[in-house]
């Protein structure tokens, strides 16, 4: 095996897409998936490759070091692409210390089983961390996000994926470890956890209930379709700069409100339904506390650089994404349930 790669949260939204990826696109590539699926983890996300010869699945939670370091010695790893996280704004509000253990400790906890299994020999060694263009706080109208723009945390999810980058590059600088950071926006498609605004409302309005929009539908989001963050972040493994940070992102802005009315469209046409009927459904709602206005990703550096580019135009991706639901109703079912129902109710009251 040329390479033999731990990719932790791949049971995860992003993390299965970046899973299916290698496993399929790199034969002569180990692939371990490292999750200690929480509500968000899933294996049927990945169901298609788990008998794949160059895929194993360990379930492992990232803050048990005696886990992390047995898993690294058995299977040789040799690059880790570290996405387990605790990933949702909501649930940071209610419950900050989940994410302060999970992004931050567990981060620690992998970069310094790491440094003790690598041991100075850095050689072929990597240690990717995605993270998300949050830690760079919120924009006004105009502006974007670049490289160097100060870190400005205003979530505990935001704020404690920041202290993951501080911590990975302090590992970068004190140990000379070979890392690289991408710094992500709004991602979308097929998988999604439906707490998040997209696969949320597309669930809502196949269920024809009330969708929330958070005070005036006015914030901005720049969303990326999530197999084009896999790419991007396949690109930056192979060809990324050692020590370096790249910000991957779709030049594609919308307001809450109009996404939501766009959705709304498709939805109508593909159900069958008349015309503005889903967006009937639209509902305001109490704003988020701390609700970032705007996040714009420049992704100049990566393009340039690397030569990445989206390949989806956003109607396109939001096409598939919902055509995947439709498709996938079983899925949907399975995941709104238990759980779900009582987070629902203590978020939105219904
Ligand atoms: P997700 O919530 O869908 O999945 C997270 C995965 O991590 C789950 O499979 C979960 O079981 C696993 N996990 C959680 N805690 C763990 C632990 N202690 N040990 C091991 N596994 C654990 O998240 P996502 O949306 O796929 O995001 C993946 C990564 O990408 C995160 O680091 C997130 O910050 C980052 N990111 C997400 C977005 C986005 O729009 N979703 C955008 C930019 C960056
Ligand atoms: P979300 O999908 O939670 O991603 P993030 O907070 O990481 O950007 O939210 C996207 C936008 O949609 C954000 O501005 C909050 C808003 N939103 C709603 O208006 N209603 C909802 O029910 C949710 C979940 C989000």
């Amino acid at each position: 095996m040329n390479k033999h790669i731990l990719i932790t949260g791949g049971a995860g939204f992003i993390g299965s897409h970046v899973v299916r990826r290698f496993v399929t696109n790199y034969p002569d590539y180990q692939i371990v998936n490292f999750d200690t699926l929480t509500y968000a983890g899933n294996l049927e996300n990945i169901k298609d490759i788990e008998k794949s010869s160059n895929y194993t699945f360990v379930k492992g939670d990232i803050c048990d070091a005696a886990a992390v370091e047995k898993v690294l010695h058995d299977f040789q790893i040799d690059t880790i692409i570290h996405l387990a996280a605790e990933s949702h704004v909501d649930r940071s509000i209610t419950d900050p210390l989940a994410f302060v253990r999970t992004n931050v400790l567990g981060t620690a906890t992998l970069l310094n089983e790491a440094k003790k299994y690598w041991n100075g020999n850095y050689d072929g060694k990597l240690f990717y961390h995605v993270s998300t263009d949050e830690v760079y706080g919120s924009l006004g109208e105009t502006g974007f996000f670049y490289e160097d723009t100060s870190y400005d945390p205003r979530s505990p999810y935001s704020a404690s994926k920041a202290g993951s980058d501080h911590l990975v590059m302090a590992f970068y600088h004190t140990y000379h470890m070979p890392v690289v950071i991408s710094n992500c926006s709004n991602n979308y498609g097929p998988n999604h956890f439906p707490e998040k605004l997209i696969p949320l409302s597309i669930n809502n309005i196949l269920n024809k209930k009330a969708l929330p929009i958070y005070g005036k539908g006015e914030n901005v989001r720049d969303w990326l379709y999530v197999i084009d963050h896999a790419s991007a972040i396949d690109v930056i493994l192979h060809k990324g700069k050692i020590g370096d940070t790249y910000n991957v992102g779709g030049h594609n802005e919308w307001t809450n409100i109009d996404l939501i009315k766009l959705l709304c469209k498709l939805m109508d046409e593909k159900l069958g339904n008349a015309a503005g009927i889903s967006e009937q459904l639209i509902s305001f709602v109490k704003d988020r506390a701390g609700h970032d206005l705007r996040y714009a990703i420049d992704a100049t550096k990566l393009k340039d650089e690397l030569g990445w580019v989206p390949s989806v135009t956003f109607e396109e991706g939001l096409s598939k994404t919902i055509d995947w639901y439709l498709e996938n109703k079983d899925w949907l079912e399975q995941v709104t349930s238990g759980n779900y129902v009582n987070y629902y109710k203590s978020l939105y009251g219904a």
